[in-house]
């Protein structure tokens, strides 16, 4: 029988992706659905809704005309400096707005499933890379609160639910809203731009077509629990830019290594984060590509093939 998953913020960098993976899927129907029109160049083999998460009213219409069987929640406010400086805005959308799908899941029959995307940041970053059985406390930001709140609204709500946790997302999509580290990293460079890049901040860089794969394994494998879904390659920012400007053939003088302390974000960052991927890999078979295959990949769509 056809399952029927709706995705939020469909328009985003992990939403686009989803719904162009479980296009490939037949026995499940999309119900593709973000604030505002939708921006994906293709617009058949599923359906949209626009639908602003946080409008408590909205969004239980739209779970009671579908009755989906999965909802992935990738809306959130992920501008982390932005959260510092809107911390209403913040828990609005990344705290309030999940409480309201949960409240419109509940109220259905069919024992729908909620898998509600959270961060690697909500790690102190002392200890990285991570496991799911590691205690992710304190975070460090506003952001980081927001979603530590929003993993113990989910595990409290009474669904079945799965949380995936992720680090450091990066790719290309249709009419993109916001760029991502490597797009940042090969438009300044080829820019001419000189860039300071912190070198003492460690993470597991993620393709965004992995984390949808990892989301759609655990959507069709019927899991639930938490799951580490990130890219396998651990490097600090620094190795990043460098590695963008090698596999590009960019100026990498025009890279300046700084600390954390130096470059004086608004927002807190957790030192030393990414993931071990061992529980992803033996219960979904998950499987990500290296960071320079991700390139390739970014660059074959960048070249619209
Ligand atoms: N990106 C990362 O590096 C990263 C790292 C760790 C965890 N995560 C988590 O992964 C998830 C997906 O991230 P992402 O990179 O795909 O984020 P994204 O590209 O910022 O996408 C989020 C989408 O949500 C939409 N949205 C904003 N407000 C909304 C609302 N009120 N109602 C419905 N939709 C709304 C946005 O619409 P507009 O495009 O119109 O603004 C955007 O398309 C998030 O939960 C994030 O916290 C991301």
């Amino acid at each position: 029988m056809t399952k029927k998953i709706l995705i939020t913020g469909s328009n985003g960098l992990l939403g686009q992706k989803l719904v162009y993976r479980f296009l490939n899927e037949p026995d499940f129907s999309i119900i593709a659905t973000s604030k505002g029109a939708n921006r994906l160049k293709v617009e058949k083999g599923y359906m949209f809704e626009p639908l602003d998460i946080t409008d408590a009213a909205a969004v239980s219409a739209i779970i009671t005309k579908y009755a989906p069987d999965i909802v992935i929640n990738t809306a959130a406010m992920t501008d982390v400096d932005g959260c510092e400086s809107k911390p209403d805005e913040c828990h609005k959308l990344n705290v309030e707005a999940v409480q309201n799908l949960i409240n419109a899941l509940k109220k259905l029959k069919n024992n729908p499933q909620l898998i509600h995307l959270s961060t690697d940041f909500i790690f102190d970053g002392k200890s990285g890379p991570y496991r799911e059985t590691d205690i992710p406390y304190p975070p460090k930001s506003i952001y980081a609160e927001s979603k530590f709140v929003s993993e113990k609204e989910v595990k409290a709500s009474g669904l079945r639910w799965t949380i995936i946790r992720t680090v450091l997302v990066y790719g290309v999509v249709d009419n993109m809203s916001r760029s991502n580290i490597v797009l940042v990293a090969k438009n300044n460079l080829a820019k001419g731009r000189q860039m300071n890049v912190v070198d003492d901040q460690y993470r597991t860089p993620t393709l965004a077509e992995d984390l949808a794969e990892g989301c759609a394994l655990a959507t069709i494998k019927d899991a639930t629990g938490i799951y580490h879904i990130s890219g396998k390659d651990f490097m600090s920012i620094l190795e990043l830019f460098y590695k963008v400007a090698d596999f590009w053939k960019l100026d990498k003088s025009l890279i300046k290594p700084v600390d954390t302390a130096t470059l004086a974000q608004p927002a807190q960052r957790p030192l030393k984060t990414g993931f071990i991927l061992d529980k992803a890999r033996q219960e979904l078979g998950y499987n990500p590509h290296s960071f320079t295959e991700g390139l390739q990949i970014v660059d074959n769509q960048l070249n619209g093939e």
